[in-house]
Order: C-alpha cells, then sequence, then structure tokens
C-alpha cells in the first residue's frame, strides 16, 4: 500500500466503532482496498483506527472524509460539523486540515474554517492551514487509482494551499492547483454534475429511440467513432450511489439558495433519472403483456443490486427502486449479487444465486448492474425472457432499454 511506502503514522479516526475493529483486525470492507495491504499497513505498528475523538490528539495534518447526505432533499453538513468540532479540540499551530468530502462551494471557509478557528482559538490561514481537496476515487476502477489520479488542490490563502499541494504530493504523481476553496469544491460538483446530466441525455434519449424502434447503442457506439467533440455515455436503469443521486442537488440548493434561481440542468437530470427504474418497470410489464401474462404472480430474477460494476456498494441503486416498484405490482421478485451482503438489500427482497434452475424458473430476468461475475452464457441459455439494461447480453429473447 502507498501509505506504507510513504511514512505517515496514520490514524483513522471514525465515529463507527465497528468499522474501527474491522480495521484494526485488517478486514477491509472497502472492495479497492484488499485485507492484505490492510494487515501490512497494521503490521508496520504506524497504522491503527479508532473511534475515540482523542485519538486526533496531536495531528498535523487531518484529512476529513465523512459523508454528505441529502436529508429531505437538503444538504447534510452535520457529519463535517461533528468532524470539525472534534479537530477543532486538537489543532495546533503549523497543523493543516484538509475537507475532501463532496459539498457545495462556501463549506470549507464559510462553515468549516470558523468552527476551526472557535474551538482552538486559533487563528486559520496564520497559525493553521486549512484546505479543500476533492475526492476523485472511482471504485472499481483498476487503471485510475489515488496515486495516479491528478488530484486537485486548494487553500483558504497561498501559505495554506502551499501546504496542502506540499502533503498531497508525498501521496499522489500530480496534484492540479486551484486559486480557491470555492473553485476547488465546484470543481468536484461539476465533474459529477457533467456525468448526471450526460447520461440523463442518454437515457431520454433511449426511451425515444425505443419508441421510434431505433437502436440507441448502435447510435452512441458510432457517434463514439468521433476522434474529437464527444464522449460517449450509456443508458441505464437509472444512477446510484453516493455521488449522482445526491451532488448535483448540492450544486442546486446553493445556486437557489444564493442566486434565488433554479439550476434547471440538474433539476431536469434528477427528474429524467430518478423516473428510468419506473420505465424499466413499465418495459417488463410491456413485454410480460406481449406475451399474454401479467406481472402480477410472475417470478422475476433481478441481476446486479449494486448501482455499479464490480462493486458491492448499493447505496441508492436504482435497483432497488425496480424491485420496489415490481413489489407493488405484485412480483415474485428475486435477486443476484455475488459482491452485495444480504444486509444490504432491502426486506422482502431474497437473494439468490444465478443458477440454471433459478434463471429458467423466472418468467423474466431484468439485468441492471453489468458485473463481471456473471455468467452471460448461462443467463442466455436458460433465461426465457431477458430485459439487459446494460446492453452486455445477446439472443432472441433480449431486449435491451
Ligand atoms: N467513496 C467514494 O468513492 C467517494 C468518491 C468521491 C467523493 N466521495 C465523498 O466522500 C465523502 C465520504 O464518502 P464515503 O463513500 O467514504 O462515505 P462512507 O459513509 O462510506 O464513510 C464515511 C465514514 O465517516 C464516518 N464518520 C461519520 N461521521 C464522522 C465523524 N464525525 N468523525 C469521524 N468519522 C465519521 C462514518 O462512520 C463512515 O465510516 C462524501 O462526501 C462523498 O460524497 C466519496
Amino acid at each position: 500500500m502507498r501509505s506504507v511506502v510513504v511514512g505517515y503514522d496514520v490514524v483513522g479516526y471514525d465515529t463507527d466503532e465497528l468499522r474501527t475493529k474491522k480495521l484494526n483486525a485488517a478486514e477491509s470492507f472497502i472492495d479497492d482496498v484488499t485485507s492484505e495491504d490492510l494487515q501490512s499497513a497494521v503490521e508496520t505498528g504506524r497504522y491503527h483506527a479508532s473511534s475515540q475523538g482523542r485519538s486526533c490528539a496531536g495531528f498535523d495534518v487531518a484529512i476529513v472524509t465523512v459523508p454528505t447526505p441529502l436529508t429531505e432533499g437538503r444538504p447534510d453538513l452535520s457529519f463535517i460539523e461533528a468532524a470539525s468540532r472534534t479537530l477543532a479540540r486538537y489543532v495546533r499551530p503549523g497543523a493543516l486540515v484538509v475537507l475532501e468530502s463532496t459539498t457545495y462551494p462556501g463549506t470549507t471557509e464559510e462553515f468549516v474554517v470558523p468552527m476551526l478557528e472557535e474551538g482552538s482559538g486559533l487563528i486559520a490561514g496564520e497559525d493553521f492551514f486549512v484546505g479543500y481537496s476533492p475526492e476523485r476515487i472511482d471504485p472499481g476502477n483498476r487503471v485510475w487509482t489515488l496515486t495516479n489520479t491528478p488530484k486537485v488542490v486548494s487553500g483558504i490563502n497561498p501559505a495554506s494551499l502551499e501546504q496542502v499541494d506540499r502533503f498531497y504530493r508525498t501521496l499522489v504523481d500530480r496534484t492540479v492547483r486551484v486559486s480557491g476553496t470555492h473553485e476547488a469544491e465546484l470543481t468536484k460538483l461539476l465533474e459529477n454534475t457533467f456525468r448526471h446530466v450526460n447520461i440523463a441525455l442518454v437515457n431520454e434519449l433511449a426511451v425515444f429511440a425505443a419508441e421510434l424502434d431505433i437502436d440507441v447503442w448502435e447510435a452512441i457506439d458510432a457517434a463514439a467513432s468521433k476522434p474529437f467533440g464527444f464522449m460517449p455515455f450509456h443508458p441505464g436503469p437509472g444512477v446510484g450511489g453516493h455521488c449522482l443521486p445526491i451532488d448535483p442537488s448540492y450544486l442546486s440548493w446553493r445556486v437557489r439558495r444564493r442566486v434565488g434561481k433554479s439550476f434547471r440542468f440538474v433539476e431536469l437530470a434528477n427528474d429524467i433519472n430518478e423516473h428510468m427504474p419506473d420505465y424499466v418497470v413499465r418495459r417488463l410489464i410491456d413485454a410480460l403483456n406481449r406475451d399474454g401474462k401479467a406481472l402480477r404472480g410472475a417470478r422475476v430474477l433481478l441481476l446486479g443490486m449494486a448501482y455499479k460494476r464490480n462493486t458491492g456498494d448499493a447505496r441508492e441503486a436504482p435497483s432497488a427502486a425496480v424491485a420496489k416498484h415490481l413489489l407493488s405490482y405484485g412480483a415474485e421478485v428475486r435477486a443476484v449479487d455475488p459482491h452485495v451482503l444480504d444486509s444490504d438489500v432491502m426486506s422482502g427482497l431474497a437473494l439468490v444465486d444465478a443458477t440454471p434452475e433459478e434463471i429458467a424458473s423466472a418468467e423474466a430476468v431484468v439485468l441492471l448492474t453489468d458485473h463481471d461475475a456473471f455468467d452471460l452464457d448461462v443467463v442466455t441459455t436458460h433465461a426465457r425472457y431477458v430485459l439487459d439494461t446494460r446492453h452486455i447480453l445477446e439472443g432472441d429473447h433480449v431486449e435491451y432499454l
């Protein structure tokens, strides 16, 4: 693990005691970090996790990566507040605090800095340093890792920027300096809003293309042959995870709050992407109807409950919304996901293995996540009908989104 090579003494402070126990026992619960890597870090004696706030005492650098969810549709900064108040007690002259959580522009300067100053009695930018550097981890991506993905860095003043940049240059191959924390905060929201909006574009296109009887997937592939000015995005059952369904709303909330206007692109993209699970179910109803069958009482097998391929992250996954709709129609729903834990799947939904018998006994199979672990041949050989929302299967009885 790279952190072992760099040689910092690292404390992983997390309020979740269960997580800290697992970390200290070298049991990784993060897809991209193996238990072996964790073990080698623990064995150095220079890394340990703790759920005690006092474990932060004496820190030189603190990186804050706490959740930033939406609560009742609004940015919820309570985790950032709690972490800042804990850190404030231990800020010493010369210390550096960097926020990495995704949040709206202004959070670092207007929200975090006052709490750190109040709790420490020190002046930010003079006595200690503060910056913002967005996380760019792409779970499951084996090519672009923490080390080789350029890291955007910022500080509340030039002295802070210098400290932030110097720290991250020990960890990553390249840093990208921006002039202030607002720009760095906006950078992250721009990246995620860009994906969110483009996915919404192809999702809406997929809905209309199906009505027009045009193969949208082929059109996207053909457009991607253009070597400039086009970047392919693909339709799917909706967006999930902790970023796309949430982050753009942080931006639109801030715009409405500060400028009093609606960020229409974000609103529209939210609307389209949120309706994709309904559309998947509607397509399934149409398919069964063509065969004179009802969804009520039909057994439906869902392949993939994670929001993203080859990960076990089921947070905000559109597959849960698909399952919920199907259950509300009276379908008998089962699901397969080799990466997702039973405890992360909604109640009322049975997780099963994708055996030939399980596939054959379903009236319809819906492929929602394109995990490499799925045996596609077994699916196409045994399924009676498949709605493939990821365009990875082939066969007469396979339909695409
Ligand atoms: N995971 C990613 O791939 C990713 C990528 C880009 C950005 N982000 C952003 O990073 C942030 C964290 O995301 P995540 O997926 O790692 O969340 P997570 O929920 O998996 O982990 C956050 C951890 O913070 C802990 N925590 C909560 N309050 C705390 C406190 N006061 N002090 C110490 N620990 C506390 C939680 O117990 C949890 O273990 C979010 O803002 C997210 O948008 C995550």
